[in-house]
């Protein structure tokens, strides 16, 4: 595995081997199994495997925890060589933002939505850092996690409005035996807040339960979810939302696929997961 840290040199690898399909995992490190099932989603797909780690600004809140985000660079850069990744870009920041860099992308309507109005700004620097990526690196192909699932419907919608010559793939949610499901900030959970988190994947749990015995009303899942979560008083709910998967506008009719989508503190920590009905 080949690592890089310059523009520049990233974007020779496609025009080093054009005839070869590149696949791109953007990441922000701290690796963990959920990342990693990306990047052998990418191997199965693509002849070359490229992922990122750039752990980015412009997407973080200013009372957000940009600062203390954990960074495990050469753990990472291990487990990645392990999964057999050929190039790992990890530019700087002054790379990725040289000094009065004034651009953005905004994807409007949809950013504002779910964990775009908790964390306003979210995605448009999601959206920018995403879209410099591409031009960097050039993938034919790129591999998102359903963790994430508003922030696929951002990246799908820019793809589409600007023309990238690139296809999404969302790949299933990892989660820990117990239901948890994977994220890099769950190393900022005590024991007992860990206890706490598994409230999310239960909420979820308990929507889709009832879905399956023949509940169809919008209104009595979200309640039974929004129930099941706050039950343990270790958690304060963000949102307990059942939305349109593209548009992540609120549904009010389960004949069409719904995401269930919650966020919720747990302590200081915003976790966030969901289930498509
Ligand atoms: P990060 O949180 O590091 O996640 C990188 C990718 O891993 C995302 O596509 C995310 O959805 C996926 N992922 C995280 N946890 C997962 C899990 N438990 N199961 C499956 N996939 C999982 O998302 C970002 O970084 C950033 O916003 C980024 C796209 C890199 C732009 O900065």
């Amino acid at each position: 595995m080949q690592i890089i840290h310059t523009a520049h040199e990233i974007r020779a690898i496609g025009r080093q081997s054009p005839a070869r399909t590149i696949g791109f995992v953007p990441t922000m490190g701290a690796l963990h199994e959920g990342h990693l099932s990306l990047v052998h989603a990418a191997k199965q797909r693509c002849d070359i495997v490229v992922v990122s780690i750039f752990v980015n600004p412009t997407q973080f809140g200013p009372n957000e925890d940009f600062t203390r985000y954990p960074r495990t660079f050469e753990r990472d850069s291990e487990l990645l060589k392990n999964a057999a990744a050929d190039f790992l870009f990890a530019p700087s920041t002054e790379e990725m933002y040289p000094p009065g860099a004034s651009t953005f992308v905004t994807v409007e309507g949809l950013s504002d939505r779910l964990d775009g109005k908790s964390r306003p700004g979210h995605f448009r620097g999601v959206a920018t850092i995403v879209s410099k990526l591409f031009h960097l690196v050039q993938p034919d192909v790129a591999f998102f996690g359903q963790k994430d699932a508003a922030q696929i419907a951002v990246i799908r919608k820019m793809v589409r409005d600007q023309n990238f010559p690139v296809e999404i793939v969302a790949c299933p949610i990892v989660r820990e035996p117990d239901g948890l499901a994977m994220s890099s900030r769950n190393v900022y959970l005590s024991p007992e807040e860990r206890k706490s988190a598994l409230a999310l994947s239960r909420s979820l749990q308990k929507v889709e339960q009832l879905f399956q015995t023949g509940n169809r009303s919008v209104e009595e899942l979200i309640l039974a979810g929004k129930q099941t979560l706050t039950q343990d008083p270790g958690v304060k709910l963000d949102y307990f939302s059942i939305v349109n998967p593209d548009t992540l506008e609120d549904i009010h009719a389960l004949d069409q696929p719904a995401l269930v989508a919650v966020a919720a503190y747990v302590g200081k920590t915003r976790l966030i997961d969901n289930i498509v009905l």
